[in-house]
């Protein structure tokens, strides 16, 4: 199987492509993948033309932590929960996300995620434990990674803007619902960075991988 990837050796350079033949197992995740490419000593493309080892993140590798978020065969996914034998075709795709800036090969800068989050002060603070209602999809919404595949679909997300996309949508809900005395201004906060721009296309429940249904936490938060 041929392996291309969208490199970019810095967040100056301009990016390229590189194959690599993949030849393990097609039970492996694209995160096997990448790592039987990189185990070699020799790093070689498909040419046999020595290169540098691909760059890219993971902790997990159980879809618990989100830093392995990439866009494979055109899709946004995490790369340890997509797996070869589930891909179409001779070719794995793979580039990274295009909403941030790129640090390295498929390495990302998403702290705008959190920037957006601690400017709006969408965090619990006080726990006030709330009406016995809510609580099952205040447990999903807590579920979020932070991975950012939302964003890289939302087609009203732009990195640096004021729509802030599904991921603080969800963050709205779960802390409005668990802080009563924050709610008010939270709703605000919701209203300016999500509620006015989302067109709802919602195809960011489509690459969730914690399939966040975020139509309810906007129903909640509009509903207030
Ligand atoms: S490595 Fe943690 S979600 Fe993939």
């Amino acid at each position: 199987m041929r392996v291309s990837i969208l490199r970019q050796k810095s967040p100056e350079s301009e990016p390229y492509r590189e194959i690599f033949e993949y030849d393990g197992s097609s039970d492996n995740s694209v995160a096997g993948v990448l790592d039987h490419i990189n185990y070699n000593d020799d790093i070689v493309d498909i040419n046999g033309r020595r290169t540098d080892r691909i760059g890219w993140e993971c902790s997990c590798l159980q879809g618990i932590c989100g830093a392995c978020a990439m866009v494979i065969n055109g899709v946004p996914a995490l790369a340890c929960e997509t797996f070869v034998r589930d891909l179409k075709g001779e070719e794995i795709d793979i580039r990274p996300l295009r909403k941030y800036p790129v640090i390295h090969d498929l390495i990302v800068d998403r702290k705008s995620i959190h920037e957006n989050l601690r400017q709006t002060d969408i965090y619990i603070g006080e726990y006030q434990p709330s009406d016995k209602v809510g609580h099952e999809q205040q447990y999903i919404a807590a579920k979020c990674l932070k991975c950012g595949l939302c964003l890289e679909v939302c087609p009203n997300y732009v990195n640096g803007k004021k729509f802030f996309g599904a991921v603080f949508a969800n963050d709205c809900y779960l802390v409005a619902a668990r802080n009563r005395s924050k709610s008010k201004d939270i709703v605000g906060m919701y209203s300016r960075h999500f509620g006015g721009e989302c067109s709802k296309s919602l195809s960011c429940m489509d690459v969730c991988p914690m399939k966040i249904p975020t139509i309810a936490s906007m129903a909640w938060l509009n509903r207030k």
